[in-house]
C-alpha cells in the first residue's frame, strides 16, 4: 500500500466513530485463532486454551507480550501445520478483512479440516466495499474482567459482508448463523457439518 493510501486509511479511521464490541465469551476447549496477532484479542480473552496463528512474526511479537498464556504459531492459515480434527473450536477476530475472497475460501476449508466434528468457527468482522481505495475501522473491545482494548484496523478496501462470508462458509462445509449484525460489524457462528 502506498504512503498516500496509508495516510488516507489513517485519516478515515480517525474521523469515524468508534465501534464498541463486547466479547462476553469465546468458544470452549482448545481453540485455534486465525490471524491472532496484532492486539491478540482472542488470546487475551481465552488465555491458555487458545492457539493463535498468524502469518507474520512481527504481529505475533506485538500480541504475545499481552497474552503470554496462549500458544503462538507463525503460519499461513491456508496451510495449517496442525493435525486434522485437533481443535474443539475456531475464531477469527477482524482477520478475514485482511484476506481476498480466494484466500478466505482456502482458510475456511483448512479451518474446517483442523476442527473436530460439530466444532464452531466464530468470526467477528466488518462490512467493506471497494468504493474507496483504503478502508479502516476504529474499535473499542471490552473483554471479560473489565479489560478494554482501543484499536484501529485498516486494509486495502475490498467487497465483504456478513452475507458474502456466510456464503463462503456454506461452500466450505459450515452451517453459518449471523448472531450479531450491526451497521459496521457482525458476528457469525458457523458449525462444522
Ligand atoms: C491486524 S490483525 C487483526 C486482528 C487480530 N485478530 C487482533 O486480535 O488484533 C489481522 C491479522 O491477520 C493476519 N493474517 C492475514 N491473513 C492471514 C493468513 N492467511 N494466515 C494467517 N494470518 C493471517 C495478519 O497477519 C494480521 O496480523
Amino acid at each position: 500500500m502506498s504512503f498516500l493510501s496509508t495516510a488516507q486509511m489513517m485519516f478515515n479511521a480517525m474521523t469515524k466513530p468508534k465501534q464498541r464490541i463486547a466479547i462476553q465469551e469465546i468458544p470452549h476447549g482448545r481453540v485455534i485463532d486465525i490471524g491472532g496477532g496484532g492486539e491478540g484479542v482472542i488470546a487475551r480473552a481465552g488465555g491458555a486454551g487458545v492457539v493463535a496463528i498468524d502469518k507474520y512474526m512481527s504481529e505475533i511479537q506485538e500480541a504475545r507480550e499481552r497474552a503470554a498464556d496462549a500458544s503462538w504459531m507463525v503460519a499461513d492459515a491456508i496451510e495449517l501445520p496442525c493435525q486434522s480434527h485437533s481443535f474443539d473450536n475456531a475464531t477469527a477476530f477482524f482477520s478475514c478483512m485482511y484476506m481476498p475472497s480466494d484466500v478466505k475460501e482456502k482458510v475456511f476449508r483448512e479451518t474446517r479440516r483442523v476442527l473436530k466434528e460439530g466444532g464452531e468457527f466464530w468470526i467477528w468482522d466488518t462490512y467493506m466495499t471497494p468504493k474507496r481505495k483504503a478502508f479502516a475501522i476504529r474499535l473499542q473491545v471490552d473483554l471479560p474482567g473489565n479489560h478494554t482494548i482501543n484499536t484501529a484496523y485498516g486494509v486495502k478496501a475490498k467487497d465483504q459482508s456478513a452475507a458474502s462470508i456466510g456464503r463462503l462458509l456454506q461452500d466450505t462445509g459450515f452451517e453459518p448463523e449471523i448472531i450479531t449484525n450491526r451497521k459496521h460489524w457482525f458476528l457469525i457462528k458457523a458449525k462444522r457439518v
